[in-house]
């Protein structure tokens, strides 16, 4: 191939190449034939090291020997003075002669040309032929150098790219900061408007109107309130699930003072803290004497909820016997005490609460099936607390008040700073958690506004686990 038509084709591959690899190679093949030169190296420094780049027509074997040493001393000569190296007759050439026999290695014509780049020679373009003596001549420095330019232009192309894949790589970073930036604003945006809301409403905060026991008025706590205004004015079994401390009892409570039967007692049960043995009595009653310890008659408590209703909270707890009996009651209407023969009609709202997965309780046999679709005619569902945190001003705003009520602070307020801090923190222990949480912090504060700093507990816990949501959610595992 015709040598222009060789070159034109070396500059074009060098305005493409992205394999850069491919183009060195490729520029010391064309350097050894413009030359007709033997061998052809390509190499750099760093530091003080000298780098085979690229080699050409030289064996692995003859680079590591003392006639590398040679050529490589020639080609870091180029470097540091950058300039090029026309050796005519190496053998009798002054200082490269002397360094090594270069007659015994057969070393005879050398050329050597500097790559520049931004005035410094980064690199060697090297060719030598061992048996010819003046086998180079000025012409061929020429080409040699037009060579070199066009790997200064591939470096510096190359280089640019590199500039600019970083600009571009901080440039999507700053993009992010930037999003990031912009998230927290809104943050705490929400958070100035929610307790702008909370500060305007009279003394007793937000409870969405109908359920004033449930402070919070989220899309969530609407919805679930929705599901309990259908069951005030009838009878049907309920069935509230929700994570721990996320106001079970509160929900059970408030559908009690607002139903039909708001008039009658209000009892609740926790059937996990009751031994099995005494649960019975304590649900259905007994007879004096019916055993040791019954010294008379006792009503069950689904007596003493006559009229009114009977929450059964923790009811995944119950003993497996019990929960046969309990079945009957509900199916029937019908109790019968300990040590009794005959059986009581009874008027009772039954309510059950559980934090436990009682599907999970049924597959495992710990909980009958039976009962749980009985239980669980309409089931009202709980959010936990950080699927609303929109909640926690209005939750905040409550409980300082409560506080101050109560006279255990003088604490008027939080500040934005410290509500970003509440609003990031996770709360597995859902609304009990900020209630106590919020009730140290009132008790330690020292000014007028708990500020940040009384809540580094939640922002260290938070870093130190920052994706963990619920962690002490429903227990899944049916032990
Ligand atoms: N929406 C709410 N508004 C005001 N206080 C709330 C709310 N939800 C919960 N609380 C308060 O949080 C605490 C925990 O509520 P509750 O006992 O009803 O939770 P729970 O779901 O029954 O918890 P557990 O599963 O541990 O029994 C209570 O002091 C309750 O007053
Ligand atoms: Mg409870």
């Amino acid at each position: 191939m015709d040598l222009t038509e060789r070159m034109r084709r070396l500059l074009r591959k060098a305005m493409e190449e992205s394999d850069v690899r491919g183009f060195f190679d490729q520029a010391v093949d064309v350097a050894v034939e413009l030359a007709g030169a033997e061998r052809g190296l390509l190499v750099r420094k760093e530091g003080e090291r000298l780098i085979v780049v690229s080699a050409r027509n030289v064996d692995r074997e003859s680079l590591r020997g003392r006639e590398a040493r040679l050529s490589l001393s020639i080609a870091g000569a180029t470097m540091d003075e950058a300039t090029t190296h026309l050796i005519e007759d190496a053998a009798r050439q002054g200082a490269f002669s002397t360094a090594e026999s270069v007659y015994e290695l057969g070393l005879r014509s050398v050329l050597s040309v500097p790559v520049m780049l931004e005035g410094t020679a980064v690199a060697a373009l090297y060719v030598d032929s061992r048996f010819i003596a003046g086998a180079f001549g000025e012409e061929d420095a020429r080409s040699l150098e037009t060579v070199a330019d066009f790997l200064s232009l591939c470096l510096w192309k190359h280089g640019m790219l590199e500039v600019q894949r970083r600009q571009r790589a901080e440039a999507a970073d700053l993009r992010e900061e930037i999003e990031a930036l912009k998230a927290q604003l809104d943050e705490l945006l929400a958070v100035t408007r929610s307790a702008d809301r909370a500060s305007a409403a009279p003394s007793r905060v937000v409870g969405a109107g109908r359920f004033p026991l449930l402070t919070g008025d989220s899309a969530a706590m609407l919805r679930m309130q929705a599901v309990m205004e259908r069951v005030l004015d009838n009878d049907v079994t309920v069935l509230i699930i929700g994570e721990s401390g996320t106001g079970k009892e509160l929900v059970a409570r408030s559908i009690f003072e607002h139903g039909r039967r708001r008039g009658g007692p209000f009892v609740a049960i926790n059937c996990s803290s009751i031994p099995a043995s005494l649960i019975e009595s304590e649900l259905f009653g007994h007879l004096k004497g019916s055993f040791t310890g019954a010294t008379r008659d006792k009503k069950g408590l689904f007596e003493v909820a006559g009229g009114g209703t009977l929450l059964l909270d923790e009811v995944g707890e119950m003993p497996l016997e019990m929960q046969a009996k309990l079945l009957r009651a509900l199916q029937h209407g019908e109790i019968q005490a300990v040590g009794d023969v005959t059986t009581r009609r009874v008027d009772v709202r039954v309510i059950a609460a559980t934090n436990r997965n009682l599907e999970e309780l049924v597959a495992a046999g710990k909980f009958r099936e039976d009962l749980y679709y009985r239980l669980n005619i309409v089931t009202i569902e709980v959010p936990p607390l950080h699927k609303r945190k929109e909640d926690i001003s209005v939750l905040v705003q409550h409980f300082l008040e409560e506080n101050r009520r109560q006279g255990l602070t003088t604490v008027k307020g939080i500040s934005p700073q410290a509500m970003l801090v509440l609003r990031r923190y996770s709360w597995p222990g859902n609304v009990r958690e900020l209630e106590t949480v919020l009730k140290s912090a009132c008790l330690f504060a020292e000014g007028e506004l708990l500020e940040a700093s009384d809540f580094e507990a939640l922002a260290r816990a938070e870093s130190v686990n920052p994706g963990e949501r619920g962690g002490r959610s429903r227990r899944s595992s049916a032990t």
